[in-house]
Order: structure tokens, then sequence, then C-alpha cells
């Protein structure tokens, strides 16, 4: 009898923990919880793709390809028609700029399904190989490292000097042409640009 009653209230425990994570998490509802879906889902990729770049986990040019369809299947209009004007309802972290600056939104959103495009591309390019990292990040060694703390100074004038300004970075085009890493780079790039701009600051 006893021991009925400590395990119903060990499970109301946990059942009631676990609905307190789910109302931390969201509480979201509607599109501004399909968003932060669909942004889950571009995090979940791109923690992917890092695990690989950095050697994490084994390379494989045909997963690269996969997870960069996912990414460019949720950018573009598919980013964009989950942001209806003054969409802001509670827990959204978005930013008001989102319609006072559309343009670039909207740019960064088609962007980054170019880039993912790019992506796609060109993961069967050669890679740098081993611990050199070549000349990528201009620095020659430590290729977890020089990845890590490329990504530190996004936006910063390392590499995507031009992003920050107007969402240019390089063409699809070119970037096809680099070592997929590169392209990734480029690709975290966009996230970074965006976030920046139209999402309220995390810490
Ligand atoms: C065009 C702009 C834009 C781009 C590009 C973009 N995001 Fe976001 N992201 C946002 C905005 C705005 C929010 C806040 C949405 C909200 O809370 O309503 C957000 C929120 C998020 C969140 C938090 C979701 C949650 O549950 O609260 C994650 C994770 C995320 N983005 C990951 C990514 C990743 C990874 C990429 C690149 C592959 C990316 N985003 C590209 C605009 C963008």
């Amino acid at each position: 009898m006893k021991r009925k009653m400590i395990v119903a209230v060990a499970m109301a425990a946990a059942i009631g923990a676990g609905a307190t994570t789910a109302i931390a998490h969201g509480g979201a509802s509607g599109v501004v919880k399909e968003r932060m879906d669909s942004m889950e889902a571009l995090g979940d990729a791109m923690k992917e793709l890092t695990a690989m770049m950095r050697g994490q986990q084994d390379y494989g040019a045909e997963r690269v390809r996969s997870l960069a369809a996912t990414i460019e299947s949720h950018g573009g209009e598919a980013l964009t028609r989950l942001f209806p004007k003054d969409s802001l309802d509670h827990p959204s972290e978005a930013l008001p700029a989102i319609w006072s600056d559309w343009d670039r939104f909207s740019a960064l959103s088609d962007q980054l399904s170019a880039y993912a495009r790019a992506l796609a591309a060109a993961a069967d390019n050669p890679r740098p190989s081993g611990g050199a990292q070549g000349g990528m990040m201009g620095r020659g060694q430590g290729q977890g490292q020089g990845m890590m703390q490329g990504q530190g100074v996004m936006g910063g004038g390392m590499m995507g000097g031009g992003m920050m300004g107007g969402g240019q970075g390089p063409t699809a085009e070119m970037l096809a042409q680099m070592p997929p890493d590169g392209v990734f780079f480029h690709l975290a790039d966009t996230c970074s640009a965006c976030h920046q701009s139209f999402r309220k600051k995390q810490n």
C-alpha cells in the first residue's frame, strides 16, 4: 500500500517535471511555435555539420547533402512566411526590426537557402586535410580550433567583413568552388548575421 503511494508520487513528479520543461521551453503556439520548431531543425542540422567539420564525426558527402537540403528547405520563402507582420507573441525572441528592414531580413533568408545549395554542390570538393587547415582561415594549425575561432568572430571582419552591411556575402557560385568547410563557415555566418539583427540577445 505504502509502496504504491510512493510510486504514484514519483510518477506525478516525473510527469510534472516534464510539463514544466515543456512550458519553460515554449508556451509558444501558432506561427511563433512553428518558426521556433523550424529554427530548431536548422540548429540540429548545423550541430551535426559542425561535428563533421571539426572531425568529431566522420565526414560524409551524402550526409552533408542531406543536411544541406534540410537547411535549404527551411530558408527563403519557407522562413519568411513564418514571420507575418508584428507576430511577436510571447515567448518570441524576434525583433520588430524584421518588418522595418524586411528587405534585408528576406535577403538573409534567401541567402540561407542559396548557401545551403552551395554546400550541397561543394560536398565532394577536396577538403583541407588533417590537422593543417591550409589557407582557409589564414592559419596553419589546429583544424577544430581554427573553425571555432572563426565562428567566434563571425561577421567581425576576418572573413565576412562585407556581410554585416547589406547581407551581402560571396555568391553561391563562388562558394560552390570552395572546400565544404569554407561554405559551412559562410552558412553559419548567415545564421549569425540574421540573429544579430533580428533576434533578441540570448544572454
Ligand atoms: C533570416 C533570418 C534568420 C536566419 C537566416 C536564421 N535565423 Fe534562426 N532565428 C531567427 C529569428 C528572428 C529567431 C527568433 C524567432 C522567435 O523567437 O520568434 C530565430 C531563432 C532561432 C533559434 C531559437 C529557436 C527557439 O526555439 O527559440 C535557433 C536554434 C535558431 N534560430 C537557429 C538558426 C540556425 C542554426 C540558422 C542557420 C542555419 C538560423 N537560425 C538562421 C532568424 C533567422
